[in-house]
């Protein structure tokens, strides 16, 4: 009879222990970070963990009642990787959202899982037309390439840049960013006489350089992906394009803050275009710099920061939206329309299409205060990604 008695209460305690955990569960609201933390592509992930760490240390770890949890993971830049810890934070940590994707790959590679499983991935990186296309519960805060190139290729045939030749990594984006900026550049009246693509990882720019220089064009369109910009830069003054007359241009991907003051005087004048800059003189902006520096010694945001910060905002809002209540589709739709004063400046994400409308602004490089900052001097407003501009 005792005994029984004591089996009895160990069940109810058991249950009781299960249920308290199962509640606990369920005030806790998961974002599965996956980033290239290690690899070429590191500074990326290092850029979009501190910013979404800095995001929450401002707005609190605890939104609607539930207790944010975020869960980085490493997928060292590889698509099989990426996809498999998505798999798993899915089905072993029922994470809420699946956030980051440093690379168009490993977005495109991910999405069906988002698909299946009707989670919302928010995309902070990856910046390929296309991906917005590749499951409906993909919703991006990073930017398109389309949008970049074409601001570029607005402003080079009204500032004698008629005669170009573009050089891009071969893979999504820079595929992308060759065709929105060679048929822009042809709209207005300009001609893309040689089109060269180099490969994505370790690049020898030299012997592409080289071919530059001979077709003699007024300027060089160059996207290389966040991070590779300062070898490009590099070389190409050491094979003395600069010096041959021959001007550099291309998105701000090349002249990412990240390295910028590590490229030196040879990167003062050029003129990219892009979403954002850290020099970009908003309040909002001027505040996210200074905490951003200071949280992460002294390193500079870069417009990966800045898609990582979005990011968490448009998931914490719509967290605050839904009470946690309606699983991924409620989620979703919260972050859908979603419209703020990011630190890049206005910001939309459009319903229909899932993608991130914002000012595409043109910089030119410049050194303040003895370091290289990309200077806004003209926008344009609101720009729709032209990938999807039917
Ligand atoms: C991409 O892989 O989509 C990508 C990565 C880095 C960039 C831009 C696009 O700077």
């Amino acid at each position: 009879m005792q005994k029984r008695s004591i089996i009895r209460a160990a069940v109810a305690a058991a249950l009781l222990g299960a249920s308290a955990l199962a509640l606990a569960q369920d005030n806790v609201f998961k974002i599965g970070l996956i980033l290239p933390m290690t690899g070429p592509f590191a500074s990326t992930g290092k850029q979009i963990e501190a910013a979404a760490k800095l995001y929450m240390a401002q707005n609190g770890a605890s939104v609607a009642g539930k207790k944010v949890e975020l869960i980085v993971k490493d997928d060292t830049g590889t698509p099989d990787v990426t996809k498999r810890i998505a798999q798993e934070l899915v089905v072993n940590d029922k994470v809420n959202v699946l956030a980051g994707f440093g690379l168009t790959p490993l977005a495109l590679a991910t999405a069906p899982i988002a698909t299946q499983s009707k989670t919302p991935l928010v995309v902070m990186a990856a910046a390929t037309s296309s991906i917005t296309q590749a499951s409906p519960f993909i919703v991006r805060t990073s930017f398109t390439l389309p949008q970049a190139a074409v601001g570029i290729a607005d402003w080079a045939p009204k500032n004698g840049i008629k005669k170009v030749v573009t050089l891009v990594s071969d893979y999504g984006p820079g595929i992308d960013a060759e065709k929105y900026f060679k048929e822009r550049l042809q709209f207005n009246g300009g001609q893309v006489v040689e089109s060269l693509r180099v490969p994505l990882r370790n690049p020898d720019f030299a012997p592409f350089l080289q071919k530059v220089r001979d077709a003699k064009p007024d300027a060089l369109f160059a996207f290389v992906p966040s991070g590779a910009g300062a070898a490009l830069m590099k070389q190409f003054s050491e094979r003395g394009l600069d010096k041959a007359g021959i001007r550099l241009i291309g998105t701000g991907d090349v002249t990412d803050d990240d390295i910028l003051n590590s490229m030196g005087d040879v990167a003062v004048g050029v003129v990219t275009s892009h979403h954002y800059s850290a020099a970009h003189p908003s309040a909002v902006n001027k505040k996210f710099v200074e905490a951003f520096t200071k949280a992460n010694g002294n390193l500079r945001p870069n417009f990966m920061a800045v898609g990582g910060y979005d990011g968490m905002r448009v998931i914490y809002e719509a967290l605050k939206k839904t009470q946690g209540k309606g699983g991924g589709e409620a989620l979703l739709d919260a972050m859908k329309g979603q419209i703020f004063e990011s630190p890049r400046g206005p910001m939309f994400i459009d319903a229909q299409t899932r993608d991130v409308v914002h000012n595409i602004y043109i910089r030119k490089v410049e050194k303040k205060d003895g370091q290289l900052y990309n200077v806004e001097f003209d926008a344009i407003r609101d720009v729709k990604d032209p990938g999807k501009v039917k």
